[in-house]
């Protein structure tokens, strides 16, 4: 799984980058691939409303002079996508505005693209109007069917000068906790959209922590509908196999599989 936040000041390396940076720590704790796109130095023009993209169908902006159909490639590879801006006049930096326009077009004019993909809003400010950043950032996520975790406290950092924002211990905190609640939705959604993967991940953990546990069937332990999913997932993945194999030859081993997952997940 893999993360690609964009920190849309103008400043490299300033304070909304260290927020950023605090969030991607703990996702990488938790196993999830980062890479920050520092868009400083760089620009990235608006939405000229040309409606190319409901044409073309392509997943890319037909206006091709800059680097937006790049970050439009990292987006669509990613699992998740972290949008970070610097406070201006309360609002969103311009590259930030210039990224959600288009992207967000192009997404829409292509089946919501980005829809399922979990994002998260970090905002740095010095004083007042983070939260009207803050939700600018999340109405781009919102539209586009992306699913948003939250924090302890609104995704925002106090600072004006570079480094400031260290000193947030708040601030920090609440991106910290971002970055967990992040890992936790992003897992969660893997696991439905690659069940078959998870699954085995799940037994291999099963194997290893408990060897030779018969992993007795025991219903009233699990909920109908992680079995249900369970059930699903093989009968997807194995197809007539698992459904011979659980009906006729193999309907122990099929109970004992499904058993040996279920009692050893949190998804009960
Ligand atoms: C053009 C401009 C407008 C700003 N407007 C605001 C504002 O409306 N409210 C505020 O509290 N800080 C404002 N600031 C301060 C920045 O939000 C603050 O310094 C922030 O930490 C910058 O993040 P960065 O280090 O990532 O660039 C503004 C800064 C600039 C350059």
């Amino acid at each position: 799984m893999k993360v690609i936040a964009f920190n849309g000041s103008a400043r490299k390396d300033g304070n909304t980058a260290g927020l950023i940076r605090s969030v991607l720590k703990e996702l990488e704790a938790e196993g999830i691939s980062t890479e920050l796109e520092q868009l400083a130095g760089k620009q990235i023009q608006g939405c000229i409303a040309c409606y190319e993209c409901f044409k073309n169908q392509d997943r890319h902006c037909a206006v091709k002079k800059d680097m937006l159909n790049e970050c439009i490639d990292k987006m669509l590879e990613a699992d998740g996508i972290i949008l970070g801006s610097p406070t201006y006049f309360a609002n969103v930096s311009t590259n930030i505005k210039s990224l959600i326009d288009r992207s967000g077009l192009v997404a829409k004019s292509n089946k919501e693209m980005f829809a399922r993909k979990v994002g998260a809003a970090v905002v740095a400010v010095r004083r007042a109007g983070a939260i009207h950043v803050f939700n600018s950032i999340n109405h781009f996520f919102f539209i586009n069917q992306m699913v948003v975790p939250g924090s302890s406290y609104w995704n925002i950092g106090l600072g004006l000068n570079p480094g400031d924002v260290e000193k947030d211990d708040e601030g920090i905190r609440t991106m910290e906790t971002l970055g967990k609640n992040m890992a936790w939705v992003m897992k969660k959604i893997e696991f439905r959209v690659k069940p078959f993967a998870a699954d085995q991940d799940c037994l291999g953990r099963v194997l290893q922590k408990r060897p030779g546990s018969p992993g007795f069937f025991c219903q009233s332990q699990v909920s109908e509908n992680y079995q249900a999913r369970i059930f699903r997932s093989l009968a997807e993945n194995l197809g007539p196999f698992f459904m011979l194999g659980s009906f006729f030859t193999n309907r122990l081993f099929s109970l004992l599989l499904i058993t040996s997952m279920a009692l050893t997940t949190d998804m009960r």
